[in-house]
């Protein structure tokens, strides 16, 4: 039993890194695959349904994974600073690793438009807000023109290390079901990480690195977005994306031509879905299974379910759902959403929790 140290330790012949490199890491990746157990037998289908749930990283989100390798190049190049816009996660991320790696943080992020706990987050790592009253394709637009006019390095997920961290979480659910699942469905963003995903499968999939095929199938890879923030259902950019899952208030995704080529590659599809339904999965993993993920991270489920109702994805299919994010990130959408539910008040005395329980 080895103490485990992170995901570039346990990838490191997978990954551009060598024996002198610095290591920045918080111990990322290594998530739980929960398989869900209620949900199915609700539904009534015979499928298997795991979830990733990368909301355990570090920062409670999958970004932890391409931070670790973006920000250890960043430091193995000399780089005193880097730069991200982002919806919350990726600049809480990026503030905490460079925290460990004693360099700076720049983040923009959209005015009023992150989560609290995203916005907690980063200002208890001391990162250098920048919130611009626009959006997030916009911050992503000036972080690509000011990396011209100051010395800071880029940590979105345009920047390819960030991408090789990212993939690391397929080659975790292969060596955990000793197979590629058959569907894989996340949610679609800045499609970053659907890219990452059909790299790390790919790779497993052929040689690499010297190191024979590990799993020689691929899974069907399905994204989903939400239907105000939907690109890739649109075919093409739009630019006024709305939606209450802000993680993915995403209208000119970077990774376009990465993530139409991992569609048409592993004949997988997008979709997208109104908040109400992406809201209505997210409070579904809760209540029935346990497990609380942040609004985008349910765009997932809600796709797989779906696509499960209507038999595009049959019985007897493995199926991986990506879960982004901590539910924790976003309390004030989570208790919005329970105004239904108001926990009872009552006199601390034994008689009144009597009384609360039994009737
Ligand atoms: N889910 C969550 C919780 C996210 O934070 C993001 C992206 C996505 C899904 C979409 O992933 O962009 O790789 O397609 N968040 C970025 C950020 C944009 O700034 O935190 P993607």
């Amino acid at each position: 039993q080895t103490h485990y140290t992170g995901l570039i330790e346990r990838y490191r012949n997978r990954l551009p890194v060598s024996n002198s490199t610095r290591v920045i890491s918080l111990g990322e990746g290594n998530t739980p695959l929960i398989q869900l157990q209620n949900i199915p037998r609700l539904i009534g289908k015979d499928v298997d349904i795991y979830v990733k749930y990368e909301g355990l990283n570090p920062t409670g989100s999958f970004k932890d994974r391409g931070m670790t390798m973006a920000v250890t190049k960043a430091v193995e190049d000399g780089s005193k600073a880097i730069i991200c816009a982002s919806t919350g996660n990726t600049s809480a991320s990026a503030a905490a690793y460079a925290v460990r790696a004693g360099i700076s943080a720049f983040v923009l992020i959209p005015e009023g438009k992150i989560a609290q706990g995203k916005l907690a987050q980063t200002l208890m790592y001391g990162a250098q807000i920048i919130q611009i009253r626009g959006n997030f394709d916009q911050g992503m637009s000036l972080v690509k023109e000011i990396v011209d006019h100051a010395p800071v390095t880029i940590v979105n997920s345009i920047n390819p290390f960030r991408i090789d961290g990212q993939k690391t979480a397929a080659f975790e659910i292969v060596d955990e079901l000793g197979k590629a699942p058959d569907y894989h469905c996340l949610p679609v963003g800045n499609a970053g990480n659907i890219t990452a995903y059909w790299k790390g499968y790919s790779e497993y999939a052929t040689e690499t690195n010297g190191l024979a095929a590990v799993c020689a199938k691929r899974p069907v890879m399905c994204g989903y977005q939400a239907a105000g923030a939907a690109p890739f259902i649109a075919g093409k950019m739009i630019d006024n994306p709305e939606t209450i899952a802000t993680a993915i208030r995403i209208g000119h995704p970077q990774s376009w031509d990465f993530a139409w080529n991992a569609q048409k590659e592993s004949g997988g599809w997008f979709d997208s879905f109104t908040d109400a339904k992406i809201l209505a999965a997210q409070k579904m993993l809760a209540s029935h299974e346990g497990i609380f993920c942040e609004p985008a991270s349910a765009a997932s489920l809600a796709g797989a379910l779906k696509d499960i109702e209507t038999g595009k994805i049959p019985e007897g299919s493995t199926i991986v759902c990506t879960l982004t994010g901590n539910g924790l990130k976003d309390p004030e959408t989570a208790i919005s959403q329970c105004s239904d539910t108001h926990p009872v008040s009552i006199d601390a005395t034994l008689e009144a929790v009597k009384k609360a329980i039994l009737d």
